[in-house]
């Protein structure tokens, strides 16, 4: 019924139904000693420095070699405490905080490495249930809301999302936040190589996770989903929603998989250990995240799979479904 074909099942069926294809993509080897990366091993990377010092240093370095911040990387950069008011000046340094001008570019740093409080509520719970995606899911509204057309996905007989039908999170600040996230990567992915424009064949969506050793909440964006079929460097059928691609496979599949990841609260105090994180898993055939983390059957798509970084609540879709004008709209499935 659905017709939503993850890029990796696609590619999947295209190698188990064309078993024949002289298609080769380059395998690197690696030299045995080195033990194999794990999708933990990266989240604990881009956790506290104790989380970090636990792993090889070998892999821990490779890992980082592979890391492309869209925010800088602030592992100890600590809570800032608000409305914290000096009696002695009489001045609160949350009130000077919010009437000092701050360039867009610190302020959507602090979004990231802080953000609002209904985001970071989630961030509690998901590891106060102990990774249990259920808790996330009960934080969305029931009400179902369809999907409509996007981008004339209906003449093509394509369907993006999971379901005909998408929710939104009761607190609407959740909703927005995430919206911004979208736009943050397509505004700074330029600066790490990567464009991508928010349409139905390249960033239209994320999966929400809970990691698997820490309950930490994150989101793992696949940019560059349908890219226009070429016999040369892409021989692959992806079925309808590839039709009328204008996604043309290039180095920058390397950097389709960008991950968000919440701070990290602290699981027997109500500290934070960690702030968020946005970057760019970068993905070049040389590297470890390409040797190790992403499967054989789609090392061409450069896919890594939500699954492996932890337990998936839902999908979080951006859409535009605008007529005329973009309109674009959150579908969490
Ligand atoms: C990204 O787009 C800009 C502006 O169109 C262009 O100058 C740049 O070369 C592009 N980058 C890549 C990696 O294609
Ligand atoms: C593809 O088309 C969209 C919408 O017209 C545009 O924003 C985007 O830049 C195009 N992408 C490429 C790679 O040409």
């Amino acid at each position: 019924m659905v017709n939503y074909i993850p890029l990796r099942f696609t590619i999947f069926i295209s190698f188990s139904i064309a078993a024949a294809s002289s298609f080769k993509f380059s395998t690197s080897h690696s030299p045995s000693s080195l033990p194999k990366a794990t999708a933990d091993d990266l989240i604990s990377v881009l956790g506290p420095c104790s989380a970090a010092s636990s792993l090889n240093p070998i892999v821990s370095k490779q890992i980082k070699s592979c890391l492309k911040f869209l925010v800088p990387f602030k592992p100890d950069k600590s809570k800032p405490e608000l409305g914290r008011c000096s009696l002695r000046t009489g001045l609160c340094s949350g009130k000077i905080d919010a009437i000092e001008r701050r360039s867009k570019f610190d302020e959507e740093n602090s979004l990231v490495w802080w953000p609002p409080e209904s985001v970071l509520e989630l961030a509690r719970l998901a590891v106060d249930s102990g990774g249990d995606s259920g808790s996330i899911q009960r934080t969305l509204d029931p009400k179902m809301i369809p999907v409509p057309d996007v981008e004339r996905s209906s003449k093509d007989k394509c369907e993006l999302t999971r379901t005909p039908y998408g929710r939104h999170f009761i607190a609407e600040e959740v909703n927005s936040y995430f919206e911004f996230l979208f736009h943050l990567i397509e505004s700074r992915g330029p600066s790490v190589g990567l464009n991508v424009s928010l349409t139905r064949y390249d960033l239209f969506h994320g999966h929400l996770f809970l990691a698997s050793e820490s309950g930490r909440l994150g989101i793992l964006f696949h940019a560059k989903e349908y890219p226009a079929y070429d016999k040369n460097v892409f021989p692959y059928n992806m079925g309808y929603c590839q039709r009328g691609s204008n996604v043309t496979y290039d180095d920058q599949m390397n950097l389709r998989n960008i991950l968000w990841l919440a701070p990290l609260p602290s699981n027997t105090s109500p500290d934070w250990l960690a702030p968020g994180v946005l970057v760019v898993l970068d993905a070049h055939p040389d590297g470890i995240i390409y040797r190790d983390l992403i499967p054989d059957y789609v090392k061409c798509a450069r896919t890594i799979y939500e699954d492996d970084l932890g337990t998936t609540a839902v999908d979080v879709n951006y859409l535009n479904v605008g007529a005329r004008e973009p309109d674009y709209q959150l579908f969490i499935c």
